[in-house]
């Protein structure tokens, strides 16, 4: 069908363009089925909340050279922690980060629940962060929806629904392309595609593997979508 086609396409950009990032595993393990670490998706997932790629890699790199698991994140001091911090801004991230740690090591031995509503439960995780470790961890057929997301769903359904009003409408046609396999990699995918091809301005729709299937791209609306709502 046509959603297994688009992911499909997806996926063969993706892994030839994936993005070298420090909490991802590279395509050769991946191409072996090694998944990441939850961890490393929880920590990298909370500190990319408010922060862009660029400004996290240090500091995800200096966090987990320092407390390699989550049981070691829940031992630390907290004035430790709030000290590595410094600098990504939103410190309630930071405290809700050592509260989760403590509720996964105490109550779940240390091990993430491979269940999106149980991941849900701990602290500071959210719909978008529950789906992000469930379908990149655990490969859990879960649909994220961030604002990359958004845009490309709104691009590539010619949506006109300005935003907010639009995200029910927008995660409608995410799950629906979300596949049974590779779930983790194609939400990874379409994050990269919205962050490196399908940009807000000059979107670089020559590299698109989805081009041919863009609504906006056909009526030349890319360049508008999404519509926000002004505040
Ligand atoms: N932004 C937030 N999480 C991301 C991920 N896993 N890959 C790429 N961009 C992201």
């Amino acid at each position: 069908n046509g959603a297994r086609t688009l992911s499909g396409e997806l996926l063969d950009w993706y892994d030839h363009n994936a993005r070298a990032l420090p909490w991802r595993v590279g395509p050769a393990a991946r191409a072996a089925g090694v998944r990441p670490d939850p961890y490393a998706v929880w920590l990298s997932e909370i500190m990319l909340q408010q922060t862009t790629v660029v400004a996290v890699k240090p500091y995800f790199e200096a966090f987990t050279r320092r407390w390699p698991t989550v049981a070691d994140l829940a031992a630390a001091e907290d004035a430790d922690v709030m000290a590595a911090w410094a600098g990504l801004g939103y410190y309630a991230r930071a405290r809700n980060l050592l509260k989760c740690a403590r509720v996964v090591a105490a109550e779940h031995g240390g091990i993430f629940p491979a269940d999106h509503a149980e991941l849900l439960k701990l602290p500071g995780i959210g719909p978008y962060t529950a789906a992000a470790i469930a379908s990149i961890a655990f490969d859990i057929p879960a649909t994220v929806l961030d604002g990359n997301v958004e845009r490309v769903m709104a691009r590539l359904h010619d949506e006109h629904t300005p935003l907010p009003a639009a995200k029910p409408i927008l995660m409608d046609h995410a799950a629906r392309l979300t596949p049974d396999e590779r779930p983790g990699d194609h939400a990874q995918a379409v994050m990269d595609l919205g962050a490196t091809i399908c940009t807000p301005k000059n979107p670089a729709c020559g590299l698109c593997p989805w081009r041919t299937a863009c609504a906006a791209w056909e009526a030349g609306t890319h360049r508008e979508l999404p519509k926000k709502t002004p505040k």
